[in-house]
């Protein structure tokens, strides 16, 4: 049975990714989550799975490098997969300090773990060990022409302290693989929206202000654009990458989706009309009106868009779930999750690690 090490799987893609990997392997795989439980983390994602006797969770900070080697000294560790970082841009502008700390200390902790773990005395690996850096496509910088693609051999040219500190990860990846023959893929992937997405993000802050009749923030002129991927696709396409993609190689993912900003607000509105019922007193606020222009976010980048070639002609993957078919899914989740929202808006979802955790 592989033992798969999942770096911040509470938060919204890793806890998606926990979920894809036990519908499809069950109890053929053991899942050990590591995760600081920032104010992104949310064990509530992951409450499906929490009793399961194949799955673990263990509270630490990637940085702490004692807590990650205990993990790797205590369990024979197959995968790992690197998904725990600082995310938000914005939050990146403000305070560039974490995500340094985070996504290059933290990943350099990762790596130092496994290497230590996984090499044999002649410098070789034990076999089938596999490190998985999930990476972003904002390492690539901003596309300014209609036509221009961002591929695997796009080189580097961040822009966000965000996407500064996720190159410098992918970096240290990258001399990992070329200085010890570190046996790793990374994946470089785009905008991901589905289930559990914190809201901070513009897909589940627009549904979310939408159905509380809140502004809806638009940055700049609202045609900045991005590359949208359902992120259960993106799941599929990590496990794709680790299991059959070729050792030291990077993956692109991507939706094959743009679309603008303000497109994207207005499919949400329409969605949001065509699928409440009539007598939702919620539909009488649902409407452009809401639609309110802000300042825009220093050094917006401006155009996103990943070319998935490579991924597609070597392994297969492709993105399954059409916009118009995952944006539907996406407003349903959050319609049967109230609470949830509820609980992350208010706060209350840090205190479920204290009820379950700490009983
Ligand atoms: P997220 O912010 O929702 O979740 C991050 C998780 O990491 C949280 O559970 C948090 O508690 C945990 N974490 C943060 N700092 C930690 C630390 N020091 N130690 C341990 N755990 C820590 O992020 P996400 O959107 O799920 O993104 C996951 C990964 O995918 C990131 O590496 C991100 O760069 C990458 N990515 C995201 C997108 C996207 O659209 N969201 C697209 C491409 C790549
Ligand atoms: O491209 C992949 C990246 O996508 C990931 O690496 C990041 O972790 C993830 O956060 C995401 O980054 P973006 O900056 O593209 O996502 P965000 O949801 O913050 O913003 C999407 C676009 O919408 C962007 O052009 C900024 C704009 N925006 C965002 C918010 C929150 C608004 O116009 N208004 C808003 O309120």
């Amino acid at each position: 049975m592989r033992t798969y090490l999942v770096t911040g799987g509470a938060g919204f893609i890793g806890s998606n990714y926990i979920h894809y990997m036990f519908k499809k392997y069950g109890d053929d795989i053991r899942i050990i989550n590591v995760d600081k439980l920032t104010y992104a983390g949310n064990l509530e994602n992951l409450r499906d799975v929490e009793n399961r006797d194949n799955y673990t969770f263990v509270r630490a900070d990637i940085c702490d490098s004692e807590a990650i080697n205990k993990i790797f000294d205590e369990n024979d560790i197959d995968r790992v997969v690197h998904f725990a970082a600082e995310s938000h841009v914005d939050r990146s502008i403000r305070n560039p300090e974490v995500f340094v700390k985070t996504n290059v200390l933290g990943t350099l902790v990762m790596l130092n773990a496994a290497k230590a773990a996984w090499e044999l005395e002649d410098g070789t690996f034990k076999a089938d060990k596999k490190f998985l850096h999930v990476s972003t496509d904002e390492v690539y910088g901003s596309l300014e022409n209609e036509g221009e693609y961002f591929y695997e051999t796009t080189p580097y040219d961040p822009h966000s302290p965000y996407s500064a500190s996720k190159a410098s990860s992918d970096m240290l990846v990258k001399a990992y693989m070329d200085t010890y023959k570190f046996p790793a893929n990374i994946t470089n992937c785009s905008n991901n929206y589905g289930p559990y997405q914190f809201p901070e993000k513009l897909i589940p802050l627009i549904i979310n202000n939408a159905l509380n009749g809140r502004k809806l923030p638009v940055y700049g002129d609202g045609k900045n654009v991005r590359d949208w991927l359902y992120v259960e696709d993106h799941a599929k396409g990590i496990d794709m990458v680790q299991e059959q993609g070729r050792l030291f190689e990077t993956y692109n993912i991507g939706g094959h989706n743009e679309k603008q900003n303000i497109e994207i607000i207005h499919i949400i509105l329409d969605t949001l009309n065509e699928m409440l019922p009539d007598e939702d007193p919620r539909k009488a606020h649902i409407n452009e009106e809401l639609i309110t222009y802000v300042e825009d976010r220093k050094g917006h980048d401006r155009r996103y868009a990943i070319a998935p070639d490579k991924i597609k002609a070597e392994i297969g993957w492709y993105p399954e779930t059409m916009f118009a078919e995952g944006i539907k899914k996406t407003i349903k989740w959050y319609f049967e999750h109230e609470d949830w929202m509820a609980n992350v808006t208010s706060g209350d979802y840090q205190k479920y690690y204290e009820e379950m955790y700490r009983k």
